[in-house]
Protein backbone atom coordinates (compact mmCIF):
# COMPACT_ATOMS: atom_id res chain seq x y z
CA UNK A 1 0.00 0.00 0.00
CA UNK A 2 2.66 2.36 0.89
CA UNK A 3 2.99 5.63 2.62
CA UNK A 4 0.86 8.97 1.69
CA UNK A 5 2.95 10.85 -1.64
CA UNK A 6 5.58 13.11 -0.79
CA UNK A 7 6.45 15.68 -3.36
CA UNK A 8 7.70 19.42 -4.00
CA UNK A 9 7.60 20.08 -7.98
CA UNK A 10 8.27 23.36 -9.11
CA UNK A 11 6.92 23.49 -12.92
CA UNK A 12 9.76 25.59 -14.87
CA UNK A 13 6.75 26.71 -16.80
CA UNK A 14 2.95 27.37 -17.69
CA UNK A 15 1.42 24.34 -19.44
CA UNK A 16 0.00 27.14 -22.13
CA UNK A 17 3.56 28.28 -22.60
CA UNK A 18 5.22 25.39 -23.68
CA UNK A 19 2.24 24.36 -26.23
CA UNK A 20 2.02 24.87 -30.04
CA UNK A 21 -1.68 23.62 -29.10
CA UNK A 22 -4.56 24.76 -26.30
CA UNK A 23 -3.89 23.27 -23.00
CA UNK A 24 -7.30 23.30 -21.09
CA UNK A 25 -9.47 22.19 -18.08
CA UNK A 26 -12.87 21.63 -17.20
CA UNK A 27 -13.88 24.73 -14.69
CA UNK A 28 -16.38 25.17 -11.97
CA UNK A 29 -17.34 28.51 -11.94
CA UNK A 30 -18.51 29.33 -8.24
CA UNK A 31 -14.50 27.92 -7.57
CA UNK A 32 -13.59 30.64 -9.86
CA UNK A 33 -15.95 33.37 -8.10
CA UNK A 34 -14.65 31.97 -4.49
CA UNK A 35 -11.04 30.30 -4.61
CA UNK A 36 -8.62 32.50 -5.91
CA UNK A 37 -5.53 30.23 -5.24
CA UNK A 38 -7.78 27.78 -8.31
CA UNK A 39 -8.67 31.17 -10.22
CA UNK A 40 -4.75 32.22 -10.30
CA UNK A 41 -3.30 28.66 -11.02
CA UNK A 42 -6.52 28.41 -14.19
CA UNK A 43 -5.15 31.77 -15.45
CA UNK A 44 -1.60 30.36 -15.09
CA UNK A 45 -1.15 27.13 -16.65
CA UNK A 46 -4.36 27.30 -18.94
CA UNK A 47 -5.38 29.13 -22.36
CA UNK A 48 -8.62 27.36 -22.99
CA UNK A 49 -11.53 26.09 -20.65
CA UNK A 50 -14.84 24.25 -21.02
CA UNK A 51 -17.45 24.13 -18.15
CA UNK A 52 -18.00 21.07 -16.35
CA UNK A 53 -21.50 21.40 -16.20
CA UNK A 54 -22.88 24.91 -16.85
CA UNK A 55 -23.39 24.81 -20.64
CA UNK A 56 -25.22 21.63 -20.70
CA UNK A 57 -28.84 21.30 -20.61
CA UNK A 58 -30.35 21.08 -17.59
CA UNK A 59 -28.61 24.22 -16.34
CA UNK A 60 -29.14 26.47 -19.68
CA UNK A 61 -32.52 25.30 -19.85
CA UNK A 62 -33.91 23.85 -16.50
CA UNK A 63 -38.23 24.84 -17.87
CA UNK A 64 -39.16 24.51 -21.23
CA UNK A 65 -38.74 28.29 -22.77
CA UNK A 66 -36.92 29.37 -19.65
CA UNK A 67 -32.97 29.94 -20.44
CA UNK A 68 -30.46 30.62 -17.27
CA UNK A 69 -27.16 32.12 -18.55
CA UNK A 70 -25.92 33.05 -15.43
CA UNK A 71 -23.43 30.41 -14.56
CA UNK A 72 -22.01 29.99 -18.37
CA UNK A 73 -22.00 33.49 -18.68
CA UNK A 74 -19.41 34.33 -15.88
CA UNK A 75 -17.52 31.51 -17.57
CA UNK A 76 -17.25 33.79 -20.65
CA UNK A 77 -16.73 36.98 -18.66
CA UNK A 78 -13.42 35.06 -17.14
CA UNK A 79 -12.25 34.29 -20.03
CA UNK A 80 -12.69 37.13 -22.21
CA UNK A 81 -11.24 38.62 -19.05
CA UNK A 82 -8.39 36.50 -18.93
CA UNK A 83 -7.64 36.09 -23.16
CA UNK A 84 -8.81 32.43 -22.52
CA UNK A 85 -10.91 30.44 -25.49
CA UNK A 86 -13.60 28.96 -24.67
CA UNK A 87 -14.81 25.11 -25.48
CA UNK A 88 -18.69 24.62 -25.38
CA UNK A 89 -19.97 21.20 -23.32
CA UNK A 90 -22.31 20.17 -24.88
CA UNK A 91 -25.47 20.99 -26.43
CA UNK A 92 -27.17 17.53 -26.71
CA UNK A 93 -26.35 14.31 -24.30
CA UNK A 94 -28.18 11.81 -22.61
CA UNK A 95 -26.74 12.84 -18.59
CA UNK A 96 -27.36 16.11 -18.79
CA UNK A 97 -31.25 16.47 -19.73
CA UNK A 98 -33.85 18.49 -17.52
CA UNK A 99 -37.15 16.39 -16.28
CA UNK A 100 -38.93 18.25 -18.64
CA UNK A 101 -37.02 16.73 -21.40
CA UNK A 102 -36.88 12.94 -19.80
CA UNK A 103 -40.43 13.12 -19.37
CA UNK A 104 -41.64 15.03 -22.79
CA UNK A 105 -44.34 12.71 -23.91
CA UNK A 106 -45.50 15.15 -27.07
CA UNK A 107 -45.17 13.96 -31.04
CA UNK A 108 -41.84 14.01 -32.97
CA UNK A 109 -42.70 17.47 -34.57
CA UNK A 110 -43.08 19.38 -31.48
CA UNK A 111 -39.71 17.43 -30.07
CA UNK A 112 -37.47 18.32 -32.95
CA UNK A 113 -38.51 21.59 -32.78
CA UNK A 114 -37.70 21.52 -28.77
CA UNK A 115 -34.37 20.39 -30.17
CA UNK A 116 -33.86 22.99 -32.78
CA UNK A 117 -34.40 25.53 -30.69
CA UNK A 118 -32.41 24.72 -28.24
CA UNK A 119 -29.22 24.30 -29.95
CA UNK A 120 -30.10 27.47 -32.11
CA UNK A 121 -30.92 29.33 -29.13
CA UNK A 122 -27.83 28.67 -27.18
CA UNK A 123 -25.28 28.62 -30.25
CA UNK A 124 -26.85 32.39 -31.08
CA UNK A 125 -26.15 33.14 -27.48
CA UNK A 126 -22.61 32.41 -27.15
CA UNK A 127 -21.69 33.41 -30.71
CA UNK A 128 -18.33 34.92 -30.78
CA UNK A 129 -17.30 34.24 -27.41
CA UNK A 130 -16.68 30.25 -28.22
CA UNK A 131 -14.62 28.60 -30.39
CA UNK A 132 -16.07 25.36 -30.20
CA UNK A 133 -18.83 22.89 -29.14
CA UNK A 134 -19.61 19.38 -28.31
CA UNK A 135 -22.86 19.47 -30.45
CA UNK A 136 -23.15 15.55 -29.33
CA UNK A 137 -22.46 13.53 -26.92
CA UNK A 138 -22.10 10.08 -26.17
CA UNK A 139 -24.70 9.31 -28.92
CA UNK A 140 -23.57 5.49 -29.22
CA UNK A 141 -22.67 2.75 -27.16
CA UNK A 142 -20.64 0.02 -28.52
CA UNK A 143 -21.33 -0.79 -31.94
CA UNK A 144 -24.91 0.71 -31.50
CA UNK A 145 -26.76 4.38 -31.47
CA UNK A 146 -27.14 4.82 -27.78
CA UNK A 147 -31.33 5.17 -26.95
CA UNK A 148 -31.16 8.07 -25.51
CA UNK A 149 -34.43 10.44 -25.77
CA UNK A 150 -33.76 11.60 -28.51
CA UNK A 151 -33.09 8.86 -30.93
CA UNK A 152 -36.31 6.94 -29.21
CA UNK A 153 -38.24 9.68 -30.72
CA UNK A 154 -36.88 11.09 -33.76
CA UNK A 155 -34.09 8.68 -34.67
CA UNK A 156 -30.81 8.55 -35.73
CA UNK A 157 -31.19 11.55 -38.29
CA UNK A 158 -31.41 13.96 -34.72
CA UNK A 159 -27.56 13.58 -34.96
CA UNK A 160 -27.22 15.11 -38.02
CA UNK A 161 -29.66 17.80 -37.47
CA UNK A 162 -27.81 18.97 -34.20
CA UNK A 163 -24.82 19.73 -36.63
CA UNK A 164 -27.24 21.36 -39.54
CA UNK A 165 -28.57 23.38 -37.01
CA UNK A 166 -25.92 24.61 -35.00
CA UNK A 167 -24.24 25.52 -37.82
CA UNK A 168 -27.17 27.26 -38.88
CA UNK A 169 -26.43 29.41 -36.07
CA UNK A 170 -22.98 30.03 -36.11
CA UNK A 171 -21.35 28.80 -39.23
CA UNK A 172 -17.80 30.24 -37.91
CA UNK A 173 -17.19 27.35 -35.19
CA UNK A 174 -15.82 24.23 -35.55
CA UNK A 175 -18.37 21.19 -34.46
CA UNK A 176 -17.12 18.10 -32.48
CA UNK A 177 -18.65 14.62 -32.03
CA UNK A 178 -17.66 13.97 -28.23
CA UNK A 179 -17.17 10.27 -26.67
CA UNK A 180 -15.04 8.29 -24.77
CA UNK A 181 -13.54 4.93 -25.16
CA UNK A 182 -12.22 5.48 -28.73
CA UNK A 183 -9.22 4.40 -28.22
CA UNK A 184 -9.77 1.56 -25.89
CA UNK A 185 -12.78 0.00 -28.09
CA UNK A 186 -11.27 0.02 -31.73
CA UNK A 187 -15.03 -1.73 -32.75
CA UNK A 188 -16.84 0.97 -30.79
CA UNK A 189 -14.89 3.58 -32.96
CA UNK A 190 -14.96 1.91 -36.01
CA UNK A 191 -19.26 2.11 -35.73
CA UNK A 192 -18.74 5.82 -35.36
CA UNK A 193 -16.45 6.52 -37.81
CA UNK A 194 -18.68 4.99 -40.15
CA UNK A 195 -21.35 6.39 -39.27
CA UNK A 196 -19.65 9.95 -39.10
CA UNK A 197 -18.04 9.39 -42.26
CA UNK A 198 -21.83 8.82 -43.95
CA UNK A 199 -22.40 11.98 -42.81
CA UNK A 200 -19.83 13.86 -43.73
CA UNK A 201 -20.91 12.72 -47.42
CA UNK A 202 -23.41 14.39 -47.33
CA UNK A 203 -21.65 17.44 -46.58
CA UNK A 204 -23.05 17.46 -42.76
CA UNK A 205 -20.87 20.22 -41.08
CA UNK A 206 -19.13 17.85 -38.52
CA UNK A 207 -15.11 19.29 -38.00
CA UNK A 208 -14.26 17.18 -35.73
CA UNK A 209 -13.78 14.32 -32.88
CA UNK A 210 -13.52 14.89 -28.64
CA UNK A 211 -11.39 11.81 -27.24
CA UNK A 212 -12.69 12.42 -23.83
CA UNK A 213 -9.38 10.32 -23.00
CA UNK A 214 -10.90 9.29 -19.43
CA UNK A 215 -8.07 6.73 -19.27
CA UNK A 216 -6.11 4.55 -16.53
CA UNK A 217 -2.08 3.09 -16.54
CA UNK A 218 -2.74 0.68 -18.78
CA UNK A 219 -5.43 1.51 -21.38
CA UNK A 220 -5.66 2.30 -24.02
CA UNK A 221 -2.28 1.47 -24.92
CA UNK A 222 -0.19 3.73 -27.18
CA UNK A 223 -0.69 1.80 -29.99
CA UNK A 224 -4.16 1.91 -29.67
CA UNK A 225 -4.18 5.56 -28.95
CA UNK A 226 -2.25 5.97 -32.34
CA UNK A 227 -3.99 3.46 -34.03
CA UNK A 228 -7.60 5.62 -33.72
CA UNK A 229 -6.22 9.11 -34.03
CA UNK A 230 -4.81 7.93 -37.46
CA UNK A 231 -8.47 6.43 -38.37
CA UNK A 232 -10.12 10.22 -37.70
CA UNK A 233 -7.21 11.58 -39.32
CA UNK A 234 -7.64 9.39 -42.85
CA UNK A 235 -11.57 10.87 -42.48
CA UNK A 236 -9.63 14.46 -42.26
CA UNK A 237 -11.55 15.08 -38.84
CA UNK A 238 -9.83 17.55 -36.20
CA UNK A 239 -9.49 15.79 -32.77
CA UNK A 240 -9.87 17.23 -29.53
CA UNK A 241 -8.45 15.12 -26.67
CA UNK A 242 -11.61 17.12 -24.67
CA UNK A 243 -11.89 15.46 -20.57
CA UNK A 244 -8.49 13.78 -19.82
CA UNK A 245 -7.97 12.17 -16.78
CA UNK A 246 -5.81 9.63 -15.56
CA UNK A 247 -7.59 7.01 -12.94
CA UNK A 248 -5.52 5.25 -10.94
CA UNK A 249 -7.69 3.23 -8.44
CA UNK A 250 -10.53 2.05 -10.49
CA UNK A 251 -10.84 -1.70 -8.79
CA UNK A 252 -10.30 0.41 -5.21
CA UNK A 253 -7.04 -1.32 -4.50
CA UNK A 254 -5.41 1.65 -2.97
CA UNK A 255 -6.30 3.58 0.18
CA UNK A 256 -3.66 6.65 -0.23
CA UNK A 257 -1.73 8.19 -2.97
CA UNK A 258 1.93 6.65 -2.76
CA UNK A 259 5.38 7.68 -4.78
CA UNK A 260 4.48 4.68 -6.58
CA UNK A 261 1.26 5.41 -7.88
CA UNK A 262 3.07 9.75 -8.36
CA UNK A 263 5.95 8.02 -10.57
CA UNK A 264 3.61 5.73 -12.76
CA UNK A 265 0.72 8.68 -13.30
CA UNK A 266 3.77 10.86 -14.44
CA UNK A 267 5.01 8.78 -16.56
CA UNK A 268 1.44 7.65 -18.14
CA UNK A 269 0.87 11.84 -18.65
CA UNK A 270 4.12 12.32 -20.17
CA UNK A 271 3.76 9.03 -22.77
CA UNK A 272 0.04 9.80 -23.68
CA UNK A 273 0.45 13.53 -24.21
CA UNK A 274 4.03 12.72 -26.63
CA UNK A 275 1.31 10.06 -28.11
CA UNK A 276 -1.37 12.94 -28.67
CA UNK A 277 0.91 15.68 -30.15
CA UNK A 278 2.19 13.00 -32.61
CA UNK A 279 -0.91 13.61 -34.47
CA UNK A 280 -1.24 16.58 -36.89
CA UNK A 281 -4.80 17.13 -36.29
CA UNK A 282 -5.00 17.68 -32.45
CA UNK A 283 -6.22 20.78 -32.11
CA UNK A 284 -6.11 21.06 -28.18
CA UNK A 285 -5.91 19.32 -24.76
CA UNK A 286 -8.25 19.43 -21.73
CA UNK A 287 -7.86 17.76 -18.62
CA UNK A 288 -10.80 17.16 -16.71
CA UNK A 289 -10.63 19.33 -13.73
CA UNK A 290 -8.18 21.15 -11.56
CA UNK A 291 -7.35 19.22 -8.50
CA UNK A 292 -8.07 15.64 -7.55
CA UNK A 293 -9.89 17.20 -4.56
CA UNK A 294 -12.77 18.04 -7.35
CA UNK A 295 -12.46 15.35 -10.17
CA UNK A 296 -15.94 13.20 -10.59
CA UNK A 297 -13.85 9.83 -10.53
CA UNK A 298 -13.97 9.45 -6.70
CA UNK A 299 -17.47 10.07 -6.81
CA UNK A 300 -18.35 7.96 -9.98
CA UNK A 301 -16.28 5.24 -9.02
CA UNK A 302 -16.77 5.64 -5.45
CA UNK A 303 -13.06 5.02 -4.55
CA UNK A 304 -10.60 7.32 -3.77
CA UNK A 305 -8.48 8.50 -6.70
CA UNK A 306 -5.93 10.74 -7.53
CA UNK A 307 -6.47 11.56 -11.72
CA UNK A 308 -5.13 14.92 -12.49
CA UNK A 309 -2.17 17.23 -12.22
CA UNK A 310 -2.75 19.22 -9.56
CA UNK A 311 -3.65 17.36 -5.67
CA UNK A 312 -6.25 18.64 -3.43
CA UNK A 313 -4.25 21.81 -2.22
CA UNK A 314 -3.48 23.03 -6.10
CA UNK A 315 0.58 21.51 -5.71
CA UNK A 316 1.80 20.16 -8.91
CA UNK A 317 2.01 16.32 -8.70
CA UNK A 318 4.67 14.30 -10.65
CA UNK A 319 1.98 14.09 -13.12
CA UNK A 320 2.13 17.95 -13.91
CA UNK A 321 5.66 17.43 -14.33
CA UNK A 322 5.25 14.62 -17.01
CA UNK A 323 2.58 16.90 -18.65
CA UNK A 324 4.84 19.50 -19.02
CA UNK A 325 7.37 17.59 -20.11
CA UNK A 326 5.86 16.38 -22.85
CA UNK A 327 4.54 19.34 -24.01
CA UNK A 328 8.14 20.80 -23.69
CA UNK A 329 10.06 18.33 -25.49
CA UNK A 330 7.16 18.71 -28.67
CA UNK A 331 7.01 22.18 -28.79
CA UNK A 332 11.05 22.06 -29.15
CA UNK A 333 10.78 19.72 -31.95
O1 LIG B 1 -26.40 21.28 -11.11
C1 LIG B 1 -25.84 21.95 -9.99
C2 LIG B 1 -25.98 23.44 -10.12
O2 LIG B 1 -27.34 23.81 -10.18
C3 LIG B 1 -25.33 24.04 -8.93
O3 LIG B 1 -25.50 25.42 -8.93
C4 LIG B 1 -23.87 23.66 -8.98
C5 LIG B 1 -23.13 24.30 -7.80
O4 LIG B 1 -22.56 23.36 -7.02
O5 LIG B 1 -23.72 22.26 -8.93
C6 LIG B 1 -24.37 21.57 -9.90
O6 LIG B 1 -24.22 20.30 -9.37
C7 LIG B 1 -23.55 19.33 -10.02
C8 LIG B 1 -22.34 19.75 -10.88
O7 LIG B 1 -21.73 18.58 -11.45
C9 LIG B 1 -21.27 20.47 -10.09
O8 LIG B 1 -20.69 19.63 -9.17
C10 LIG B 1 -24.54 18.65 -10.93
O9 LIG B 1 -25.66 18.30 -10.14
C11 LIG B 1 -23.84 17.40 -11.45
O10 LIG B 1 -24.71 16.69 -12.33
C12 LIG B 1 -22.62 17.83 -12.25
O11 LIG B 1 -21.96 16.65 -12.67
C13 LIG B 1 -21.16 16.79 -13.84
C14 LIG B 1 -21.64 15.73 -14.83
O12 LIG B 1 -20.81 15.72 -16.01
C15 LIG B 1 -23.07 16.01 -15.28
O13 LIG B 1 -23.14 17.29 -15.88
C16 LIG B 1 -19.71 16.55 -13.45
O14 LIG B 1 -19.25 17.62 -12.65
C17 LIG B 1 -18.86 16.43 -14.72
O15 LIG B 1 -17.53 16.03 -14.38
C18 LIG B 1 -19.45 15.38 -15.67
O16 LIG B 1 -18.68 15.43 -16.85
C19 LIG B 1 -18.99 14.42 -17.85
C20 LIG B 1 -18.88 15.09 -19.20
O17 LIG B 1 -19.80 16.15 -19.26
C21 LIG B 1 -19.11 14.05 -20.30
N1 LIG B 1 -18.15 12.95 -20.18
C22 LIG B 1 -18.22 12.29 -18.88
C23 LIG B 1 -17.96 13.30 -17.76
C24 LIG B 1 -17.96 12.61 -16.42
O18 LIG B 1 -19.25 12.13 -16.15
Amino acid sequence: MGPPADYEIDLPQSFQSASDVPIGTAVDSYKLKNNQTYRDLVIYHFDSIVGEWQMKWNILQPERGQFNWEQADYLMDFAEENNISVHGHCLVWHGANPDWIESFSGGKEEFQTILKTHIQTVVNHFEGKVDSWDVVNEAFEGKKYRRNKFYRILGPDYIKNCYKWAHEADPNIDLYYNDYSLASNPEKLDFILEKLDSLLNEEIPIHGIGFQSHITLNSPTLTEIKEAMTKVENLGLKIRISELDVSLNRDGKYGVFTDELAELQKNRYKQVVEAYLNSSQVKGITVWGVSDAHSWIPTHFNDPDWPLLFDGKYKPKPAAQGFLEALVGFSNE
